[in-house]
C-alpha cells in the first residue's frame, strides 16, 4: 500500500502523520511553533518533522500540506494569510516541498483539510453535504457539497471566521472588524473569561472544569460563547442546510460541559441541534485531510 504524509501548520503548533492509503497511521511527530516568527521559521520546522517521520524507516511518497490562510490549490500556492502568520502571503507550498523535500506535495487550507479528513475517516463518512467549523487558535471552515468541496472564486470559500457577527466590533488580524473569529475561536473564549471574571486563563480547559465544578462566573462565560456560536450555526444552517455541522479545533476536547448549552440554543433552528456533531479524529483531522490530498494526487499521476 502507497504510503504518504499529511502534515497540518497551526498558529501554535505543526503536525503530521505517515499514513497509508487505508487511514493507517505509520508514525507521528509535532513540533511547537509560533507562525508570529515568520516563513523561515515555519519551513524550519516543517522540515525538521518530515525528517523525524521519513526517519522511521516509512516510505512516503508524496506529502500533503495543510495550512491557515487561502490556498490555491491548482498552484500550492498561500494566496492570501491575515497578520497573524507574517510572511505566510505568496509562500509556493508545493514547490518547496519538491525543492527542500524532494517530495511531490498538494496543499491546501486547514479546514479544507480537516473536513477532508473526517469525510474521510471521520464523523463524516458517507456524508455528502458537510461543513466543518474549528475553533482553534482561528476559525476555520470548509463546505462540502454533494461529495466536493467547495472552495470558491478566490480560494476563500468557508471562511466564516472572517464574515461579521458584530458590526463595529472587534478589531481582527483581518482587517474587518467584529469578525466572527474575534468571538468563538479558542482564543477568544479565554479572551472572554478574562472579561468576565476578571480572572486569567491559559487555557480554555481551566475555564470547562471551573465551570464543570458550577462556578457561576464560568459557567455564564459558556453561556455567552455558546450563544455567539450557535447564530453562527444557525446562519450557516440557512445558508448551506447541511446534512451535517462538524465541530473541530482545540475548544472541542472539554465539552462535555458546554454542548448541551449550545445544542439546547439550537433548538427551534430547523432541527439543527441534531445536525451538529464534534470531529472523531480530534486534532488529527487536519493531518488526514492533508495525507488524503497527496493520495488523490499520486492517484492522479497513475
Ligand atoms: C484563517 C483561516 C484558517 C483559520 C483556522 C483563520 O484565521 O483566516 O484561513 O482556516 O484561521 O486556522
Ligand atoms: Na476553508
Ligand atoms: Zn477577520
Amino acid at each position: 500500500m502507497r504510503q504518504v504524509i499529511g502534515v497540518d501548520i497551526g498558529g501554535t503548533g505543526i503536525k503530521g502523520l505517515v499514513v497509508d492509503e487505508a487511514g493507517t497511521v505509520l508514525a507521528e511527530a509535532a513540533r511547537d511553533t509560533d507562525a508570529r516568527l515568520g516563513r523561515e521559521a515555519i519551513l524550519g520546522k516543517l522540515r525538521e518533522l518530515v525528517d523525524e517521520l521519513r526517519a522511521g524507516g516509512t516510505s512516503a511518497e508524496a506529502v500533503g500540506i495543510a495550512t491557515a490562510g487561502r490556498v490555491n490549490v491548482n498552484t500550492g500556492e498561500v494566496v492570501y494569510a491575515t497578520d497573524n502568520l507574517p510572511g505566510w502571503q505568496g509562500m509556493q507550498l508545493t514547490e518547496w516541498a519538491a525543492a527542500e523535500l524532494g517530495l511531490p506535495a498538494a496543499a491546501d487550507n486547514d479546514a479544507n483539510a480537516a473536513l477532508l479528513g473526517e469525510a474521510w475517516l471521520g464523523v463524516g463518512r458517507g456524508k455528502r453535504d458537510q461543513v466543518m467549523l474549528t475553533l482553534g487558535t482561528g476559525v476555520g471552515g470548509a463546505n462540502m457539497a454533494q461529495g466536493l468541496l467547495s472552495r470558491g472564486a478566490t480560494w476563500s470559500a468557508g471562511e466564516w471566521g472572517h464574515s461579521v457577527l458584530v458590526p463595529g466590533g472587534r478589531p481582527c488580524n483581518c482587517g474587518r472588524q467584529g469578525c466572527v473569529e474575534q468571538y468563538i475561536s479558542g482564543s477568544a473564549l479565554v479572551r472572554l473569561a478574562h472579561e468576565m471574571t476578571g480572572r486569567t486563563y491559559n487555557h480554555g480547559r481551566e475555564l470547562m472544569a471551573d465551570a464543570g465544578k458550577g462556578e457561576t462566573a464560568a459557567v455564564q462565560v459558556l453561556e455567552r460563547y455558546t450563544s455567539d456560536l450557535a447564530r453562527v450555526l444557525a446562519n450557516i444552517g440557512v445558508q448551506l442546510d447541511p446534512e451535517l455541522i462538524i465541530i473541530g479545533g482545540g475548544v472541542i476536547h472539554d465539552r462535555a460541559i458546554w454542548w448541551p448549552m449550545l445544542t439546547a440554543k439550537l433548538q427551534g433552528e430547523a432541527g439543527l441541534d441534531e445536525r451538529i456533531a464534534a470531529a472523531e479524529l480530534g486534532n488529527r483531522a487536519g493531518c488526514f485531510g492533508a495525507a488524503k490530498l497527496a493520495l488523490t494526487w499520486l492517484q492522479q499521476q497513475r
